[in-house]
């Protein structure tokens, strides 16, 4: 199924700009899932301002950077036409596997100047805390965030992998306009507080890895033997051995319903995050990751795929039978503060 249409908009929230109703994850592009290709990354970021897709994400830990000096380029050939995402508060060291967190008003503002510079803009139109450092209280961070906003270094505030609770703490503090978080047939802890806080507060949901990282378009089945190993799902709890063996079995239905639509199993993943919101009754702009303009045009005409109720039905029981949980180590997730 793939489609010349440009996809529908949608407002990001009850305070955010219109956007394209899928946005574009810029991550692999840089880093984290194997060898890239620049020329065959700038034309895929091409074809998704043609298919109408404006929001465009990154962070400043992507490839420590050069995922946005990557994407300046093109944000300064169509500024006014996209919607540019990128998040603070994850920091690298020179261990590869080291993550430490950042949420301080003093750290916040050092970020956004290498973000701003790096992008080669004046301003960021989403800012996103990428993780939340319980030491830090939320208000004090959400209160430097805004203060980017009144002196228009951001226009708008996002947050990543934080719990209901939190969402409504920080939106009483200034508007929240997005809430990035992974949502996926594999991956619904989300909806237990943070979906229906979000819907309650007219927060849009941006859902991360909305392809499961590509496991469910069944592109790979075991890491561990089909993906170097420098790739980051490599040594992923849920993709290689007995773990990917069981959780490729939940494929099945996937695909069955893709094949009766002349679908494939990734449209049907990216059609099944939009219907389960609307269920839940809001926004929702996943931003599937891709290096290729072929698969961003599938992904797109995902937008135009509606499952029945009884496929839905079909899918339903998948989170729950999924081996492996979605991170080695869950402690930086919203499900390891959920009550
Ligand atoms: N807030 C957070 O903590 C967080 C965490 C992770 C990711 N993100 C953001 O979310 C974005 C998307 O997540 P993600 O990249 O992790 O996972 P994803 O979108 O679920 O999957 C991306 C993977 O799927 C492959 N793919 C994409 N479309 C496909 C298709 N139609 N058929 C077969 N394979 C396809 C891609 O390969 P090719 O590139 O080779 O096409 C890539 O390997 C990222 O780019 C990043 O901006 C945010």
């Amino acid at each position: 199924m793939t489609s010349g249409q440009t996809i529908p908009q949608v407002r990001l929230g009850a305070t955010g700009p219109v956007v394209g109703v899928q946005g574009l994850g810029a991550m692999g592009m840089s880093e984290f899932y194997g060898d890239t290709d620049e020329a065959a990354a700038r034309d895929t970021l091409d074809a998704a301002l043609e298919a109408g897709v404006t929001l465009i994400d990154t962070a400043d830990i992507y490839g420590r950077g050069a995922n946005e000096e990557f994407l300046a380029p093109f944000v300064a050939a169509h500024r006014d036409e996209i919607t540019l995402a990128t998040k603070f508060a994850v920091v690298r060291t020179d261990d590869p596997a080291h993550r430490g967190l950042r949420n301080d008003p003093a750290y916040i503002r050092s970020a956004v100047e290498g973000s701003l510079r790096r992008l080669g803009v004046d301003v960021i139109d989403l800012y996103y805390m990428h993780r939340r450092d319980p030491s830090v209280p939320l208000a004090e961070s959400i209160g430097a965030m805004a203060d980017l906003v009144r002196e228009g270094k951001v226009k708008h505030l996002g947050l990543s992998e934080v719990t209901g609770e939190e969402l409504r703490e920080a939106h009483a503090v200034h508007p929240i306009a997005a809430l990035q978080s992974e949502w996926s047939l594999f991956s619904r802890d989300v909806e237990q507080s943070a979906v229906p806080a979000a819907a309650e507060l007219g927060v849009a949901l941006v859902p991360y890895s909305p392809l499961g990282r590509g496991f469910l378009t069944g592109a790979f089945t075991d890491a561990s033997k089909e993906l170097s190993e420098t790739d980051y799902r490599y040594a992923h709890p849920r993709f290689s051995g007995d773990n990917a063996r069981r959780n490729a079995t939940l494929l099945e239905p996937i695909r069955s319903i893709a094949a009766a639509h002349g679908a494939t199993p990734a449209q049907v993943a990216l059609a099944w995050v939009h219907q389960r919101a609307a269920v839940h009754g809001l926004a929702v702009i996943p931003i599937p990751g891709t290096r290729k303009r072929s698969r961003l045009l599938e992904n797109t005409a995902a937008t135009h795929l509606v499952l029945t109720d009884s496929e839905l039905d079909l899918l339903e029981p998948i989170a729950d039978q999924v081996a492996g949980s979605r991170y080695a180590d869950m402690s930086s997730t919203s499900a390891a503060r959920e009550k």
